[in-house]
């Protein structure tokens, strides 16, 4: 029988395995301090023709509520987010032997693939009593955090690198929230958001610290198997910052596995970084479990410059499970690589949607794409963006 219920969820630690009923404003592991996962322990038995309901219920990312972090009854807070378009790239396709398609993030409510995480996360703090929010952000985050936060009737409170294009922080505050600009790199603005949150009792919505960013990404995966017809892409090549993108890909194509919707899941996950930030890049490559910080972090690609992952484990044993891999390109790279897009296929594309372009074209020079495969690009953010 179809389970029309929402089949309730809990929190599993990504780093010593630990399982825990999900408390309310649950954050990072109460044992290793590690990153959590959400498990939805009936997720098997929903059964293939779960696929059906989804089809038929309003657009955007909440009709995927069975594998949502949502309770019977709950609202979520949504501006609309999700169902963006799967395109066909087929001039760039053709030029790379390749069926390459590109899910285009920047068509969500503050025009990047932000939205669907901190909806998702915001959603369920909200639900769980948090009446006030802080995160640190490249830029897109707290603009979506803003705007979710405006959404909910409550505060935010936003710490950026003071280097981030100036056009974030005047969004960031026309949603209402407070800016801080920091002199320094994300990972500051992490101990800033940090030390907010202990003194004010905000709940900290840092990438990774909260489980539910993740589920909310995840649904960029759901929706690209549904317009895949539950044909799993043989490569998906994604911008990798913090990695909720990229963990959310596999636990999306894991879950569908579980549901009986993909039966072959062998897609490959490549994780793609700029030169001059590419920590997750050098452990890859040394064959190491955990990523050391980088030093003197640098790339035009803001969204990429984040020197150390609370998610490295876990972003190494995705791509490593799934036998994708790590490449790093150069911001000039990226830089023409995004103009090509624009140019050749009218995509409103941001750097990091360059930057996935440039691997994707090194990684098939190298063999490591095959001519045929059909893969998937991300372009996480728009041009209006910068
Ligand atoms: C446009 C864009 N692409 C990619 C990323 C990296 O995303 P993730 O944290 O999922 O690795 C970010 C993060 O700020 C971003 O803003």
């Amino acid at each position: 029988m179809a389970i029309e219920a929402d089949p309730g969820f809990r929190l599993e630690c990504g780093v010593c395995g630990a399982s825990s009923d999900a408390a309310p404003l649950a954050s990072l592991c109460t044992i290793c301090g590690g990153p959590q996962l959400v498990r939805y322990p009936e997720v098997a038995e929903l059964g293939p023709d779960v696929a059906a309901r989804w089809a038929d219920r309003p657009r955007g990312m909440w009709r995927f509520r069975e594998i949502l972090p949502l309770r019977q009854g709950e609202v979520p807070i949504s501006l609309g987010e999700g169902d963006t378009p799967l395109l066909p790239l087929l001039r760039l396709g053709e030029d790379l032997g390749l069926r390459l398609l590109m899910k285009d993030e920047g068509r969500n409510p503050t025009g990047s693939f932000k939205d669907r995480g901190l909806a998702a996360a915001l959603t369920r703090a909200v639900h769980d009593g948090a009446r006030e929010f802080v995160i640190p952000s490249a830029g897109n985050a707290g603009a979506a955090l803003a705007a979710y936060a405006a959404r909910a009737g409550v505060p935010a409170r936003i710490f950026l690198p003071e280097d981030t294009p100036p056009g974030v922080q005047v969004r960031c505050r026309a949603f209402g929230a407070e800016v801080t600009a920091v002199d320094g790199l994300i990972t500051d603005c992490g101990a800033l958001a940090a030390e907010d949150a202990s003194r004010t009792g905000a709940f900290d919505l840092s990438t990774l610290r909260e489980p539910y960013r993740i589920e909310g990404k995840k649904t960029m995966a759901l929706e690209i198997l549904e317009a895949l017809e539950w044909q799993p892409p043989d490569a998906v090549v994604y911008p990798t910052g913090g990695g909720t993108g990229l963990i959310g890909t596999w636990k999306a194509l894991e879950e569908l596995a579980a549901i009986g919707l993909i039966t072959n899941p062998e897609t490959r996950l490549y994780a793609v970084q700029g030169e001059g930030c590419a920590p997750i890049v050098r452990a890859w490559l040394s064959g190491q479990q955990v990523a050391e910080p980088w030093q003197d972090a640098h790339t035009e690609a803001w969204g990429l410059r984040v020197p150390r992952a609370r998610g490295d484990r876990l972003i190494l044993r995705a791509i490593r499970d799934t036998d994708g891999g790590a490449i790093a390109v150069s911001d000039d790279r990226m830089q023409q690589e995004t103009l090509r897009l624009q140019r050749t296929e009218g995509i409103n594309a941001c750097i990091e949607g360059g930057a996935v372009l440039a691997a994707a074209r090194a990684l098939r020079a190298a063999g490591q794409i095959r001519e045929g495969e059909t893969v998937v690009l991300f372009n996480t953010g728009n041009l209006q963006n910068y």
